[in-house]
């Protein structure tokens, strides 16, 4: 039996990026011998078993050969016989196809390290195009290694992408995937790359059809704003809405109806749909926030639901300020107007207030006045 580091963690350290997680080959091994070892077996699909100290995946080597559409059509065939160069050859890319022995040396018997010089998302074989989420693994490649490392996708890997995307694989694949796939593209350092080739492949479309009308006229700006998001380092929710804002609310379309069909669709996370519904509702309201005055930054405050949910708000500002494209331009000296009308509002006794009113339903409306009295004051002494 032998043993090989494979996929990311060995690109990765070419590269020399941190390696996250270290995924290993079995060559010349049964499952009984895995257990007798002490590794733990993991799903049921694939011959994966955990290391009984480190917890790291050692995978049987094996082939895969399609059987039917979408990507859990597969015969998996994992024996002692299924050799390295075999296990390699399944892979989607070159440079995820490199291996390491427990000498230190380098397998790559597909060209993986001189395409990581060339800077080349290649993909392996012609068996690419057995797995449809690879396309969305190749588009999320190029959106953590494009700008970085000058990495594109080989023209002949863009055109097998095309032909599956043409031949409706992608078509095949379930929600939970394709939002898996996009939203870590999403979290990578520059999303819209993730965007770009998902269009060049004629991916996008079939995808994401609810978005067609949009991107043709609005796409540039929500390119620019995503990426604004990632530079910013913002959680997901702040990319996404990012780029669906300068998408969708150009157009009047407010957004609602879209982002729910989206979100049903996709089954995306409840903080995701939220905050993106919430920024395209607000919108209007929020360019408008520096010239506001009390009653209003108290009414947006209200409807963004801010002074309970202080992060929200932030969020909220930042998907602004990069969908307004605003990121050059510095906020005015005083801040922000609505945090400061948050901080002013935030200063107010609730409890006490609460404690002195007259009658409970008289709570709320007392409450209310106040802040507004806090921020009215807050705004004529740093006005
Ligand atoms: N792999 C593949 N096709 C897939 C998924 C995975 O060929 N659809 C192979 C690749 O060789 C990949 C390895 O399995 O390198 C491990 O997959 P995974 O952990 O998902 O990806 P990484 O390449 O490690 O990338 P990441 O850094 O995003 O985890």
């Amino acid at each position: 039996m032998k043993i090989y580091a494979v996929g990311g963690a060995i690109r990765d350290e070419l590269l020399g990026l941190p390696v996250q997680d270290r995924d290993w080959v079995v060559v010349g091994a049964t499952p009984e011998t895995m257990l007798a070892l002490g590794y733990k077996p993991v799903g049921r699909d694939f011959p994966v078993f955990l290391h009984p100290v480190t917890h790291e995946e050692y995978a049987l080597a094996r082939t895969e050969r399609k059987t039917g559409p979408g990507y859990t059509g597969f015969a998996i065939h994992a024996s002692p016989d299924v050799t390295l160069e075999q296990d390699l050859a399944r892979r989607d890319l070159t440079i995820n196809a490199i291996a390491r022995d427990d000498a230190g040396r380098l397998i790559d018997p597909f060209g993986g390290i001189p395409d990581l010089q060339a800077r080349q998302l290649r993909h392996v074989s012609a068996a690419f195009a057995e797995d449809p989420v690879r396309i969305l693994r190749v588009a999320r490649f190029a959106a953590r290694f494009q700008h970085r490392f000058g990495f594109t996708v080989a023209p002949e890997t863009l055109q097998l992408m095309q032909r599956m995307v043409d031949a409706g694989e992608v078509d095949a694949l379930v929600a939970e995937r394709v939002w898996t796939e996009l939203s870590r593209g999403l979290c990578e350092p520059d999303p819209s790359v993730l965007f770009r080739v998902l269009e060049e492949c004629h991916a996008l479309p079939r995808l994401l059809p609810e978005l067609v009308p949009y991107w043709t006229r609005h796409g540039a700006a929500a390119a620019r704003s995503v990426d604004c998001a990632a530079a910013r380092a913002a959680p997901l929710a702040v990319r996404f809405a990012a780029w669906i804002v300068p998408l969708v609310v150009p157009s009047g379309a407010g957004g609602h109806t879209l982002i729910s069909t989206l979100g049903t669709r996709l089954r995306l996370p409840h903080a995701v749909q939220d905050l993106t519904s919430l920024a395209c509702r607000l919108h209007a309201a929020l360019h408008t926030r520096f010239a506001a005055g009390p009653e209003e930054l108290l009414a947006l405050l209200e409807a963004g639901d801010g002074l309970r949910r202080p992060q929200r708000l932030q969020d909220l500002l930042a998907v602004m300020a990069c969908s307004e494209n605003a990121q050059d331009t510095p906020p005015p000296a005083s801040g922000d107007p609505l945090l400061r009308a948050q901080a002013a509002a935030a200063t107010v006794d609730t409890a006490a207030l609460a404690r002195d009113a007259s009658s409970p339903s008289a709570i709320a409306a007392s409450i209310r006045a106040a802040r507004l009295a806090a921020i009215g004051q807050a705004f004529s002494r740093g006005a």
